[in-house]
C-alpha cells in the first residue's frame, strides 16, 4: 500500500471550491485533498477516504475553525442530506466562491484574459426557491456519527432525499428549507399519514417490497398552488383508503400565506428503477398546474421539465437576452427542452426555432409557443441531427445553445464553428463544458467576448455560464 493511502485523519483547511462545490484543500503530503460540505475559510478535522486522480476525497468529522463569514445552517439535516453543501456561509460569500470556481472551469487558468465578466448575478431569495423536489421513502435511514454511536434505530418508516452515495438509506427530513412553506406543510401531512404505524410500509430498495416509494411536490409561486403525486407499488387491501384519505386531506388543509393544493396524482410503479415516475391510478383536482417566467405563462404537468428555481431562472433568462443583444430575424434555441427560452425571449424576432431530443418536451414547448402566441417551430430529434436549421432560415439569425452537462457534439461544435449568425449565446450547465467548446468554435472565427455568472441554486455547488461569442467581422461565416 502506498504512503499516500495511509494518511492519517488531520486538520485541513479549505482554501476554495472544487468540481460539485466540494471545498478543496492541500493534504500535508502536498495533494490536493475534496471533501464534501466544507466551506471555503473553515478548518476541518477530516478522515481521508480515498485517492483517485491525483486528488485525496476526505470526509468531514468536525468543523475544528469556523470560516470568518460562519452562520447557522437552517436545515435539521445540513451535512447529511446530499442537496446543499454551502449553509453555513452567506449568500454572497458562497458566490464569491463558486464564480471563481466557474470563471476558472470555464476560462481555464489564463483567466478573462479578452473577455468581459460580468458580475455574478442570481435569485434574491437564498432559501424557499425550489418549484420542484422529489423526495423517496425507505425503511433505511441514513444517521449521523452522532445517533450512530446513540444507538438511534436505523431502521423504521421514512421519507427524505438519499443520503450521498448511498442509494439503499434516505435522510429522514421533517423539512426542505429550499421549498415554499406550504410544500413544508404538505410534506407534513404526507409523514402523518403515509408513516403511520397503521398504514402500509414504505418501499424497501434491496428487496423490492413495500408500498410507498416516492413523493414529488410542485410548487406554483405566481399562483400559489402545489401540485403534487404520490407514487407507489400497486395496492394491497386497504392501501387505497390510505392513499385516499392523504390526497383528501392535502388537498382540503389552509396552508399557509394563502397557498392551495390544485391536485393530487397517484402514480403506480412497480418496476424495479427507483425513478418518481408512475401510472395515473386516480386524479384529485387538476393533473396541472402553471408557472411564470418574466410575463409568460407555463402549463406544467407532475413530469414535466422545468427549470427548478423560478426566479433563479428569470435572471438567467434575462441575462441570455442581454447577451443576444437586439433581437430581430431568427432566434434558433438549440437543446430547447420545453422550449422556455426561445419563448420567455420570443419578443422582437420575426420566429423561434427550437431543437430537441426528448418528444414530450417538445410537444409541451409547441403547446406553451401557442398558448403564449409565439410564432415558433419545434423539432424533436438530436441536434447533430438537425443542423440544416443553420442554414434552412433567411435573414438574420441568433443563435443560443443550452446543452447537457456533457456541452455540444463534436459534429454540432463544428457546424456551429462555420455558421452564419450574429451571435452564439452559450448557456452551461456546466462550465467546464463551454470552455471547451470554446477552442472548436473560435477556430472558426467566433469570438469569446463577455462571460455571466448565474446562481440559480444557492447553497449548492452549481452554477450557470453563459458566454456572449460574437464574430469579428458581424456576418462572416
Ligand atoms: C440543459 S437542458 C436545456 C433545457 C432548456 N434549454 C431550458 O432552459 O429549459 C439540455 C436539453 O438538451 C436535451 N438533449 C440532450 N441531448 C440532446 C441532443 N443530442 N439533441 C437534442 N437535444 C438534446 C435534453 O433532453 C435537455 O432537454
Amino acid at each position: 500500500m502506498s504512503r499516500r493511502r495511509r494518511l492519517d485523519p488531520f486538520d485541513l483547511r479549505i482554501d476554495g471550491l472544487a468540481k460539485g462545490g466540494v471545498g478543496c484543500g492541500v493534504a500535508p503530503d502536498g495533494k490536493s485533498m475534496h471533501v464534501r460540505g466544507a466551506p471555503p475559510g473553515s478548518v476541518i478535522h477530516v478522515v481521508p477516504q480515498g485517492f483517485r486522480k491525483g486528488t485525496w476525497q476526505g470526509r468531514r468529522v468536525r468543523m475544528v475553525e469556523e470560516p470568518p463569514e460562519m452562520v447557522a445552517p437552517k436545515c435539521a439535516v445540513f451535512g447529511l442530506c446530499g442537496g446543499c453543501q454551502l449553509q453555513e456561509l452567506p449568500l454572497d460569500a458562497q458566490r464569491v466562491h463558486k464564480t471563481k470556481l466557474a470563471v476558472t472551469q470555464a476560462l481555464g487558468e489564463a483567466g478573462p484574459e479578452n473577455v468581459q465578466v460580468h458580475p455574478t448575478r442570481g435569485a434574491a431569495d437564498a432559501y424557499g426557491y425550489r418549484n420542484k423536489v422529489e423526495l423517496s421513502f425507505g425503511v433505511s435511514r441514513f444517521l449521523s456519527e452522532e445517533d450512530h454511536a446513540n444507538g438511534v434505530p436505523i431502521e423504521g418508516r421514512f421519507i427524505g432525499m438519499h443520503a450521498p452515495g448511498r442509494f439503499d438509506r434516505v435522510v429522514d427530513s421533517e423539512r426542505c428549507e429550499l421549498i415554499p412553506e406550504a410544500g413544508n406543510q404538505a410534506l407534513t401531512l404526507v409523514r402523518k399519514h403515509a408513516l403511520a404505524e397503521s398504514a402500509p410500509i414504505p418501499w424497501n430498495v434491496r428487496e423490492h417490497t413495500g408500498f410507498w416509494r416516492h413523493l414529488m411536490i410542485r410548487a406554483s409561486e405566481v399562483d400559489r398552488e402545489l401540485l403534487i403525486a404520490l407514487y407507489t407499488a400497486s395496492p394491497e387491501e386497504g392501501a387505497a383508503e390510505v392513499v385516499t384519505a392523504l390526497a383528501e386531506a392535502l388537498m382540503a388543509f389552509e396552508y399557509a400565506d394563502g397557498w392551495s393544493v390544485a391536485g393530487v396524482i397517484w402514480g403506480i410503479n412497480d418496476g424495479v428503477a427507483d425513478v418518481a415516475r408512475g401510472e395515473v391510478q386516480q386524479l384529485w383536482g387538476r393533473d396541472t398546474i402553471q408557472e411564470s417566467l418574466l410575463g409568460r405563462r407555463y402549463r406544467l404537468s407532475a413530469t414535466a421539465f422545468f427549470q427548478t428555481s423560478t426566479k433563479g431562472a428569470e435572471r438567467l433568462y434575462e441575462t441570455i437576452g442581454e447577451a443576444l443583444g437586439s433581437p430581430s430575424g431568427t432566434l434558433v434555441d438549440l437543446y430547447c427542452g420545453t422550449g422556455s427560452i426561445g419563448i420567455t425571449l420570443a419578443e422582437g424576432f420575426d420566429r423561434v426555432v427550437g431543437v430537441e431530443l426528448v418528444e414530450a418536451a417538445i410537444h409541451d414547448a409547441r403547446a406553451n409557443a401557442e398558448a403564449n402566441g409565439v410564432t415558433a417551430e419545434f423539432r424533436v430529434g438530436k441536434v447533430e441531427d438537425a443542423l440544416d436549421v443553420l442554414k434552412s432560415t433567411e435573414g438574420r439569425r441568433s443563435l443560443v445553445v443550452d446543452p447537457p452537462r456533457a456541452g455540444l457534439h463534436p459534429k454540432v461544435a463544428k457546424a456551429l464553428a462555420t455558421a452564419t449568425a450574429e451571435v452564439l449565446v452559450y448557456v452551461a450547465c456546466n462550465p467546464a463544458s463551454l470552455g471547451r467548446d470554446r477552442a472548436f468554435l473560435e477556430a472558426g472565427g467566433w469570438k469569446l467576448a463577455e462571460l455571466w455568472v448565474v446562481d440559480l441554486f444557492p447553497h449548492t455547488g452549481h452554477t450557470e455560464v453563459v458566454g456572449r461569442f460574437v464574430r469579428d467581422t458581424q456576418g462572416e461565416g
